[in-house]
């Protein structure tokens, strides 16, 4: 979810609306706005998309105060119910919130058993509280800060109390929340692209801190009511980069931006002597860990399992990689002097940020690897390494892998220089390679499309068999498929399916094969036969080098290290084009959103 505020002299409902639309990618089952003005607060909120919450707002309705909301569904059915913001029984107070409440349940008993809620929402619990502390006699912030203390879980929420409708309390704990400042404006939004249009000064809000927000001041405080002093920043944002241009979907415009993110990745990671350009800090963490961990969620874990293969094989540093929702809950034994690399494209997710603070509070060191350089995982971790990729706004990751990847590979051989490990292979100059063999196939994707229509258009499920480095693509692939076509894929190791998916091979059952490694080339064509032999229809993806006569796409040859970079666009190209013939939102896939801040 996201959420956005303003305060100040212009036309709230457009700047909310507007913000809106920027945070979409983190949710859109439902919208909402409330304004303020001196007939009162009014709410607007619909199921659905911000566009159908545009419909419905009263366009000539004038405020200079507002609140507003876009969901992804934790708690309650996506609806216009359930859709934020949320207002309390005597409609005094009005709500926006980010995040999940854990103890909703226990405070409903314990403080509001007489209260008949109206949403199935976590959220409407907070409202409803700080009426009730109001009633018993607290000022508004009073019971705002009492109502947060009781709070167990994540939050980044606003209100707006209809007797003072000219300020707005904000708090935070672990969803991501930002003030922006001006000359006689404020606003607050889950990411400072939303409010890019407002200023491009922000303030950075702490866990368990509240803001008393107004037009002319921001007053940042402690859960105890102790004032906090608070810098502000320029954030280093650009928001014409997130126009779409002639392109009909982001996806297809950013899978084809991948070879200008390698070369501009090469460009800011080479020094004047076409070295390694890289934080010393950095490269002393990594040579001093004696293992890394990598934590992420989603393709950012696809990358991470091609990033322990580079450093270890490349580094010889022992690197384990971990889904961050399972280590949280679940951490293996860890070694003496680890290193935590966490990987988001976002830098936001809930998940691994949960990892992050665990790690810190052990006294570890951590380096983010991530698209945005502000974001919460950046400014928490003790470093943090850009992946140049420029915004990524389709759900569904392409350009933002292959740039993690890329860096990765820097990485590694960063630290393998620095350990004096001995290396027959330039990152900088394989990535060129690797820049010009992506658009070779970004420039195919007629061939990518009748492909996509010869195996998906009527299929119901979909396998992708690779071994080794193939394997991790292979993931993603599936992935891919699933996100945007609703096809239901996996990717498997080649040799396992034998024990038992095998089970699944019908006549025509697309597989799609990856055989760019040398040694396992001959393991992987073995295994695409045994599904041939029970009825597959098999699309073999091969490299230049050892590719067959009767393989379906044949990569241009990169290093061994680096095809992963090159294999997933053919798979980028056909998970597109199936989503489309099966008429599905390839940008805003069903039930997803690209930045998850909830656990
Ligand atoms: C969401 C997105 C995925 C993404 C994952 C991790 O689930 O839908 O596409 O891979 O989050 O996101 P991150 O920003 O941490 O890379």
């Amino acid at each position: 979810c996201g959420i956005v505020g303003y305060i100040g002299t212009e036309d709230a409902k457009e700047i909310l609306l507007r913000g809106l639309e920027k945070l979409e990618y983190r949710g859109y089952d439902s919208a909402g706005i409330a304004i303020a003005n001196a007939e009162g607060v009014h709410v607007y909120k619909e199921k659905g998309r911000i566009a159908a919450l545009r419909d419905v707002v009263d366009h000539d309705e004038a405020a200079v105060v507002g609140i507003g909301h876009t969901r992804w569904a934790t708690h309650g059915v996506p609806s216009q119910v359930n859709a934020h913001p949320h207002q309390s029984k005597t409609s005094r107070f009005t709500i926006v919130h980010n995040g999940v409440i854990e103890n909703y349940e226990q405070l409903r008993r314990a403080h509001l058993a007489d209260v008949t809620m109206v949403s199935d929402t976590d959220t409407e619990i907070i409202v409803q509280l700080v009426d009730k502390f109001v009633a018993e006699g607290l000022q508004t912030e009073e019971a705002f800060r009492q109502t947060l203390s009781l709070l167990e879980g994540s939050y980044a929420t606003a209100l707006i109390d209809e007797e003072d409708r000219e300020t707005i309390y904000v708090g935070k704990n672990k969803s991501p929340l930002l003030i922006g400042v001006n000359e006689g404006v404020n606003v607050i939004a889950s990411d400072a692209m939303a409010m890019l249009q407002v200023t491009n000064e922000f303030m950075e809000i702490m866990d368990k801190e509240i803001v008393v927000v107004t037009s002319e001041s921001v007053t940042v405080k402690t859960l105890d009511g102790e004032e906090v002093s608070r810098d502000t920043y320029i954030a280093e944002l650009d928001s014409t980069d997130i126009e779409k241009g002639t392109y009909p979907h982001y996806m297809l415009k950013e899978i084809d931006e991948q070879p200008f993110v390698i070369r501009n990745i090469i460009s800011k990671y080479q020094d004047e002597n076409d070295s390694i350009k890289l934080d010393e800090n950095i490269r002393q963490a990594v040579t001093d860990a004696d293992r890394i961990y990598i934590i992420a969620a989603g393709t950012s874990y696809h990358a991470g399992l091609v990033g322990k293969e580079l450093i270890e094989k490349i580094a010889g540093i022992p690197v384990e990689t971990h889904i961050a929702s399972e280590f949280l809950y679940n951490m293996p034994l860890l070694s003496k002097k680890p290193l935590f690399i966490f990987i988001s494209q976002s830098g936001e997710t809930a998940d691994l940020r949960g990892v992050l603070v665990n790690v810190k509070e052990q006294g570890f060191k951590a380096l983010t690897i991530t698209n945005v350089p502000g974001s919460t995982l950046s400014r928490e971790a003790d470093y943090t390494l850009h992946t140049y990729a420029g915004p990524e706004i389709a759900v569904a990751s392409t350009k933002a892998y292959t740039a993690q990847m890329a860096v990765f590979a820097i990485l590694a051989v960063d630290a393998a220089r620095a350990a004096n490990v001995e290396i027959d292979f330039d990152p900088l100059q394989e990535l060129a390679i690797v820049a010009n063999a992506m658009e070779i196939f970004t420039n195919k994707k007629e061939e990518m499309e009748q492909i996509a229509r010869d195996f998906m258009s009527v299929s119901r499920n979909a396998f992708f068999i690779g071994r080794s480095m193939d394997y991790h693509v292979c993931l993603e692939g599936a992935l891919k498929l699933k996100e945007i076509s609703y096809i239901q894929a996996e990717g498997f190791a080649g040799g396992e399916l034998k024990h038992g998916t095998i089970a699944l091979i019908e006549d025509g059952t697309p597989v799609i094969g990856l055989a760019t490694q040398k040694n396992v080339n001959l393991n992987i064509r073995g295994n695409m036969k045994e599904v041939v032999a029970r009825g597959a229809s098999p699309c073999m993806i091969s490299m230049e080098g050892w590719e067959d006569e009767e393989d379906t796409i044949v990569l241009p040859h990169v290093h061994e290290y680096l095809t992963p970079l090159v294999s997933v666009i053919p798979l980028q190209l056909i998970s597109y084009y199936a989503a489309l013939h099966r008429g599905c939102d390839v940008d805003k896939p069903r039930n997803l959103a690209k930045s998850v801040t909830v656990e």
